[in-house]
């Protein structure tokens, strides 16, 4: 078995990401982000920080509104209005989930598709699947995580069958145009899907995001098939885990992403990513 790591890939993209950014320096810009947080999940305050961390190593600025579970919608889109109108914000984004009282989904169509990182707003989503070439525009972050890990490790793509066990709006349809755009050939299963398995197994590229710990055995995967596990889950024993059970995994010869150091490194560098695209965007470029 070969692991798709997500440390060596990391460690090449932030390399781009910290020249891009001192060339924006050299132009006097700083790139600067702004997080909205209003749930006091210990994950979510983790993933936050995780962000901040990274945008502190590139010298971007973050500014974070930890604002309290009682919040109401209006208050939460009074400050988007705000931020979309502050010159000297360059992106924002709302982590999810909220609480109770906001509507998801007018915050996120609230945000200035402009500064939107986390590619969520209407606009932004419609744009890559119409795109004949996404190249240039910023994309849902787990998604193109899992592109820029694959492509890092040099696997074919084209021509290939990708089964995607998801099918949220973060990960399972981003992922689905992307691999388009990779000319493969994607297919979502979901809950209510009759044959999962036979068709990750004949799959040459499986994407697990079920949220399950140790999920998918053996007897999903063709022998060299490539494995992409988005899951992050306690096992019994409370150890970080994936939907893959590593341990059934017999004469495999594919290759498999790790939890942790899989995926999960390379999304905080996409949104720091669509960032540098987006104040780049703002100061001109293309
Ligand atoms: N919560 C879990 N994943 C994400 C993400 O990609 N973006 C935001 N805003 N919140 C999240």
């Amino acid at each position: 078995m070969k692991l798709l790591s997500g440390i060596n890939a990391r460690a090449n993209f932030l390399k781009s990401l910290k020249r891009q950014v001192a060339n924006l320096k050299k132009r006097n810009i700083t790139p600067t982000l702004a997080i909205i947080l209003n749930n006091d999940s210990y994950a979510s305050s983790v993933y936050v920080a995780n962000k901040q961390k990274l945008c502190k190593e590139l010298g971007i600025k973050s500014k974070l509104f930890k604002l309290p579970a009682s919040t109401t919608n209006k208050q939460m889109l009074a400050l988007i209005s705000r931020l979309n109108k502050d010159k000297k914000i360059n992106g924002l984004f709302v982590q999810l989930p909220t609480s109770d009282k906001i509507d998801d989904d007018a915050v996120i169509n609230a945000i200035c598709p402009d500064k939107d990182v986390d590619c969520f707003h209407n606009q932004n989503v419609g744009k890559i699947w119409t795109a004949s070439d996404a190249s240039n525009l910023i994309k849902p972050c787990t998604a193109a995580g899992v592109i820029e890990l694959l492509k890092f490790h040099r696997i074919p793509m084209e021509g290939k069958l990708v089964a995607i066990v998801n099918r949220s709006n973060i990960v399972g349809k981003p992922l689905a145009t992307l691999f388009l755009q990779e000319n493969a050939t994607p297919v979502i299963l979901h809950s209510r899907s009759k044959n999962t398995k036979e068709i990750c197994k004949q799959a040459d590229i499986v994407i697990t995001a079920v949220g399950r710990a140790k999920f998918f055995d053996q007897s999903y995967f063709k022998k060299d098939a490539v494995i992409v596990d988005v899951g992050i889950n306690r096992d019994a024993n409370n150890k970080l885990c994936g939907d893959v059970n590593v341990e059934s995994l017999k004469n495999f010869i594919g290759w498999l992403s790790p939890v942790p150091g899989g995926v999960g490194p390379m999304t905080v560098l996409m949104l720091i990513n669509n960032l540098v695209i987006l104040t780049k965007k703002q100061h001109g470029g293309k």
